[in-house]
């Protein structure tokens, strides 16, 4: 299956890097045959979507509200995502879980509104050095497996990232045995959930993904592709990322 390989620029960003990152990855993205997405921030959205018009690569949001509007002061919503261009939402970020104390509920409502938008979510789990180190690692992801993704998820084209929260922005990734073991615990869990189409989840695998070591992740069994932080805000980077994904 063709991987995804999609970058989360966190809060990273202005007009004008925006502008320059956008117009490189829409030059060379022709040559990547993998699916490609971005994520910026809210405020360059609706930029991105316009700079990538007619690429290959795809637009995302960071997070979404579970309400379509309303009273919410500061919070986006699904609707307003896919009105500024938005075909996919990150949901569920250990950053949001853990600066935004974002529970597994909450996640679930905001992957239903999402999916109730046109959007497709992209819901990251994850255990901490604790969890890994005390050896409840697939217990903590199997529970955000169960408690985050709504009932019409996988029917959705709903995507699941494994992000190691000790692997974001650190520099370190698991073993490769640690990646395929938690990718084929997640493939489990998913076609227990959802059938079928809980077998064609895409998983993909976040944390410290860098051009050095994405053929190696990218390789391995059940791997759908890349979530991508500190890498995806340079061009090169990026690209280099998405030419060791799988095209077919
Ligand atoms: P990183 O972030 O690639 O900078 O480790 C990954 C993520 O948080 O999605």
């Amino acid at each position: 299956m063709r991987q995804l390989i999609a970058g989360n620029w966190k809060m990273n960003g202005t007009r004008a890097s925006a502008s320059a990152l956008l117009s490189a990855l829409r030059q060379e993205a022709p040559g990547c045959g993998c699916a490609m997405l971005v994520c910026p921030p809210a405020t360059l959205l609706a930029l991105a979507a316009d700079a990538l018009a007619g690429s290959t690569i795809g637009v995302g949001g960071q997070d979404c509200h579970a309400r379509p509007s309303g009273a919410h002061t500061g919070d986006v919503s699904p609707v307003q995502l896919r009105d500024a261009g938005a075909s996919h939402v990150i949901l569920g970020h250990s950053e949001r879980r853990q600066d935004h104390a974002e529970t597994d509920a909450q996640v679930r409502a905001k992957a239903e509104a999402a999916i109730a938008a046109g959007l497709v979510p992209v819901v990251c789990v994850g255990e901490t050095r604790a969890e890994r180190e005390s050896g409840r690692a697939e217990a903590v992801v199997g529970g955000q497996i169960s408690a985050s993704l709504p009932a019409g998820f996988a029917a959705a084209g709903g995507v699941v990232a494994y992000e190691p929260v000790w692997a974001i922005g650190t520099g370190l990734t698991p073993t490769e045995a640690e990646v395929a073991a938690m990718h084929g615990f997640i493939r489990g869990r998913l076609a227990e959930a959802f059938g079928g189409a809980g077998r064609g989840t895409l998983i993909l695998y976040g944390g410290s993904v860098k051009p050095s070591n994405a053929a190696v992740l990218l390789a391995l069994p059940e791997v759908g592709g890349a979530l991508v932080g500190g890498a995806s805000l340079a061009a090169g980077d990026f690209l280099g990322i998405a030419r060791a994904a799988r095209t077919g």
